[in-house]
């Protein structure tokens, strides 16, 4: 192993060097405190490791992106989401028989406790899907108050499942509420996509049909979304999870998380991005130049990335399936087609270049998910659908590797010490 050196004040100190599979290397400075007083001072996070993991390799620079080893390309080629949400989440592909099961146990929790109905009632009308997820997610404690047991290995396998079963038919039932119709209830035979979209779009009054295109784009989305290492959203459920807070009260600190525009909020800011620029009937490169107009405050939403300073390989697939989609609904292009031109002209433009900014999964999602008739603030939603296993995997492998609360530290700028004075001196 080798290590790296440190001179504070002339005093030389040597760290491990820790080298992952792929060969990334980090310095581990879990000594630097108590052997110097220092601590790492590193905003954003931007060269800080939070902790070892075998779940996700991102290359950033030449735009990969593997769960437990298995291309993305490939996964979302050959795979299905619930296959790969085992694959993350136990660390193997699964034999037939325990896809089979897995699936099997999944789809008979899907339903929500009646009572668990109510809560929809109290919230308004107008609240945005993302809140009710949160609120509604961290309310199945309160049903099933043997999850706060972290010790029942047990428990946490069944909580588990009930997250993947649940979700979608909690997110399904915010929308429901939003326009005032019945709550559909889940039909368990259903492909896991498809149950979804007819929880979403079916009426009690008449038949729905499911189409098999539409929701194998689903499937597929969710799968492109389904992991992405140490994330806003991942950590926070890291970092919950951290103080043996139970699983579900760490999964809504996730969706909570997501729900930012810079993060997994982008997908619904594109699609208002390319609304307003329709709207206003400009160019794409004329709000290009507002883009780059530091002054503005506007950045081109669903470009640019913390970690790929290349193509975000999972941009690549949703641009064809969006073509595909819209080809399949015989719908317009007109956001497809804006959007492209979007992303010619910023490829081109040296501001977009040399800070190297791509476009990221929220580029072209939207554009599918309006294309199949989902309302733009459940956009994100879907995100913390397809997010969900990969949430649930760093929480379990956190548990199971060993952890110490994540408690970071801070360069204290404030007030030196002074005596309080009275109200009336003021
Ligand atoms: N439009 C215009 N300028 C940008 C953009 C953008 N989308 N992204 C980064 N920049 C500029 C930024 O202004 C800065 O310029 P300068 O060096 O002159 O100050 C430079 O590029 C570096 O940006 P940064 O904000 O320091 O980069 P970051 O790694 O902290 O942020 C990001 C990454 C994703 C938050 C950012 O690129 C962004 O705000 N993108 C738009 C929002 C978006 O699409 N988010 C989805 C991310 S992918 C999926 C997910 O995580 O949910």
């Amino acid at each position: 192993m080798s290590n790296a050196n440190l001179n504070v004040d002339g005093e030389n100190m040597e760290f491990p060097i820790v080298t992952g599979t792929e060969g990334e290397r980090g310095i581990d400075l879990g000594k630097l405190r108590a052997s110097t007083g220092l601590i790492t001072l590193d905003q954003g996070f931007v060269n800080t490791g939070s902790c070892q993991s075998a779940i996700t390799f991102i290359d950033g620079e030449k735009g990969i992106l593997r769960y437990r080893g298995y291309r993305i390309e490939e996964l979302a080629a050959k795979s299905s989401f619930l296959e790969v949400a085992y694959l993350l989440i136990r660390g193997e592909l699964p034999t037939q028989a325990e896809l089979d099961d897995f699936r099997n146990t999944i789809t008979i929790h899907t339903m929500l406790h009646e009572d668990f109905r109510k809560f929809y009632g109290g919230f308004p009308k107008s609240a945005h899907p993302m809140a009710v997820v949160a609120a509604t997610t961290s309310a199945l404690a309160t049903f099933y108050p043997d999850s706060l047991n972290l010790d029942a290995k047990n428990e946490v396998e069944i909580c588990t499942k009930r997250l993947l079963a649940k979700l979608p038919t909690i997110a399904a039932y915010a929308y429901k509420h939003s326009i005032g119709q019945p709550f559909m209830y889940p039909v368990n035979e259903m492909g896991y996509a498809a149950n979804f979209l007819r929880m979403m779009f079916a009426t009690p009054c008449e038949e729905y049909e499911v189409d098999p295109v539409i929701a194998k784009a689903l499937d597929l989305l969710l799968i492109l979304h389904a992991d992405h290492e140490q994330n806003c959203s991942t950590s926070t459920v890291r970092m919950v999870g951290s103080s043996r807070a139970n699983l579900f009260a760490s999964i809504s600190a996730g969706v909570s998380a997501l729900w930012g525009p810079l993060h997994g909020g982008a997908n619904q800011a594109v699609i208002e991005m390319l609304q307003r620029i329709e709207s206003e009937g400009i160019t794409g490169k004329q709000y290009l130049d507002r883009v780059k107009d530091k002054q503005s405050g506007i950045r081109l939403m669903g470009f640019g990335h913390r970690v790929y300073k290349n193509f975000d390989p999972r941009a690549r697939i949703i641009k064809q399936t969006c073509r595909d989609v819209l080809a399949r609904l015989n719908q317009q292009t007109r956001l497809l087609d804006l959007a492209m031109e979007l992303e010619e002209v910023a490829l081109e433009d040296p501001y977009f270049v040399e800070r190297r900014l791509y476009p990221n999964v929220d580029f072209y999602s939207g554009i599918i998910y309006q294309a199949i008739g989902i309302p733009v603030d459940m956009f994100t939603v879907l995100f913390s659908m397809g997010r969900l296993p990969g949430w649930i995997a760093h929480w379990t492998e956190m548990h199971r590797d060993g952890f110490r609360i994540s408690r970071p530290r801070q360069i204290y700028t404030g007030a030196t010490e002074r005596s309080f004075v009275p109200i009336a001196e003021r």
